[in-house]
């Protein structure tokens, strides 16, 4: 971790806790982290939909330092897409980032590269930032297709994206068979491919920018791990699902040292 960027913490809470279990999720959190916890990483608290207007109120009424998220967004401003939410109404919702590509949407949902080029695009031209997520399956790295399969999803993604928008991106490595598998990666195997994604921005943009991007690992992040990732030189942050759930678990991963 250089000094240039700032570590970001997020909680992905997927398809947990109603609009009632998230502000108590918060409020509890926000008595568990010290002003100084959210000075150092920057904490991502990313709801369901039917949670981020609770959450964004509760975050502006008791100046809470933590950013919102969604986790999903349709790249279209608007139009007859039943059941979608788009990125005005996020924004609207003083969101400020946006999971694209998770691996549930691309292996549950049918979501490809380009979808999620699309989703990233309608975030950054609404003046969000997108957390966008790549990552292999268990059989693609055995096969030794960690690398290509990785560089192709960062390519794909920031296809048509300008450089401006690219520097300030938040990319999330998570290995589909480390994700609600207890299974974590080695932090040195994770900071390798991390690696790989920053080298695969330096020849699409260029090095300096690549050098700013954050990059988070995600996939059974713990308390008893989170240090061991954020002591990795090139990982930035962790991307969290299950241990994000409690709010006790989620302060530990965030006071990691
Ligand atoms: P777990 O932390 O439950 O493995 O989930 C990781 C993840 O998918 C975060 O987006």
């Amino acid at each position: 971790m250089t000094q240039e960027r700032r570590p970001i913490i997020a909680a992905n809470w997927k398809m947990h806790k109603t609009h009632l279990e998230a502000i108590q999720a918060v409020q509890k959190l926000s008595y568990l982290l010290e002003k100084e916890d959210a000075e150092r990483a920057e904490v991502v608290v990313c709801p369901p939909f039917t949670a981020l207007r609770a959450v964004q109120t509760l975050i502006d009424a008791d100046k809470l330092p933590y950013g919102l998220g969604a986790q999903n967004v349709h790249p279209e401003d608007h139009g007859a897409f039943t059941g979608e939410i788009s990125a005005p109404m996020l924004a609207a919702l003083k969101v400020r980032y946006v999971i694209v590509g998770h691996s549930e949407r691309r292996q549950l949902f049918g979501e490809d590269d380009l979808f999620v080029n699309k989703k990233a695009r309608a975030v950054f031209a609404n003046g969000m930032t997108p957390i966008v997520c790549v990552g292999e399956t268990l059989d693609e790295r055995e096969a030794g297709g960690t690398e290509s399969k990785v560089a192709q999803q960062i390519r794909r993604a920031f296809d048509n994206v300008a450089p401006e928008h690219a520097a300030k991106a938040v990319i999330a490595y998570e290995p589909i068979w480390a994700i609600g598998t207890g299974r974590n990666a080695e932090p040195a195997d994770a900071g390798q491919v991390v690696a790989l994604i920053r080298a695969t921005l330096a020849e699409r943009y260029d090095a300096a920018l690549a050098q700013g991007v954050r990059v988070q690992y995600g996939g059974s992040v713990k308390p008893g791990n989170i240090r061991d990732f954020m002591a990795h030189p090139e990982i930035d942050g962790a991307l969290v699902g299950g241990a994000s759930l409690d709010a006790e678990e989620f302060a530990l991963i965030v006071k990691y040292r």
